[in-house]
């Protein structure tokens, strides 16, 4: 019997060297790979009270969406800088191979909602972490954070946790 693990593969030297990235394209692809991983990132979730899951880009929108149509919440996508069209707040942040922007709609969470978060790999934590002070800025509660990956070396998990939130990843 194949984990999700097993649908994952990884590519050397992407974007950068010395990066081993990977890539969940093929674990989308696969029918029981894809509907494996949504029910096992929903699972500990399921029945605690969810208003809505957010999904950070571009992956989490995949894995995010799904999960969201499972649980019977609203989707909210968290964005690279300049995608959303309307009126937004930014965080900026540092990631295993750069930085960037992340941006949310001023008017996509009210506050008290109560939030999971899914993105499909913890590394260092700086997306997932950049995520949730969004979701804190507009009075949002978050529950927790969904991972398919997780890469211990890096400290995201610990990085997270320090923010009294459980993390929950489907492999490492
Ligand atoms: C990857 C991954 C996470 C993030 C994790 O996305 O999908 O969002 O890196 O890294 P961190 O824990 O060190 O922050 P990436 O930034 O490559 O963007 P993409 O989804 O747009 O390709
Ligand atoms: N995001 C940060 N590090 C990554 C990796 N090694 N593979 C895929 N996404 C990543």
């Amino acid at each position: 019997m194949k984990t999700v693990k097993d649908y994952i593969r990884s590519i050397v030297d992407f974007p950068h060297e010395g990066i081993v990235f990977r890539d969940v394209t093929t674990l989308f692809a696969d029918a029981r790979g894809f509907r494996m991983a949504v029910d096992q990132l929903l699972h500990p979730w399921a029945g605690m009270d969810i208003d809505k899951v957010a999904g950070l880009e571009a992956r989490g929108f995949i894995l995010g969406g799904a999960v969201a149509h499972q649980l019977g919440t609203g989707f909210v996508p968290i964005r690279k800088k300049g995608k959303l069209p309307g009126a937004v707040i930014s965080e900026s942040y540092v990631l295993e191979y750069g930085e960037a922007v992340l941006e949310v709609h001023d008017d996509a969470l009210l506050r008290g909602e109560r939030v999971l978060i899914v993105d499909d790999l913890l590394a260092t934590g700086g997306t997932a972490e950049a995520g949730i002070r969004l979701c804190r800025r507009l009075g949002a509660e978050v529950i927790g954070c969904g991972f398919v990956i997780e890469l211990p070396a890096l400290g995201g998990r610990e990085r997270i946790e320090a923010l009294g939130l459980p993390v929950q990843a489907l492999c490492a």
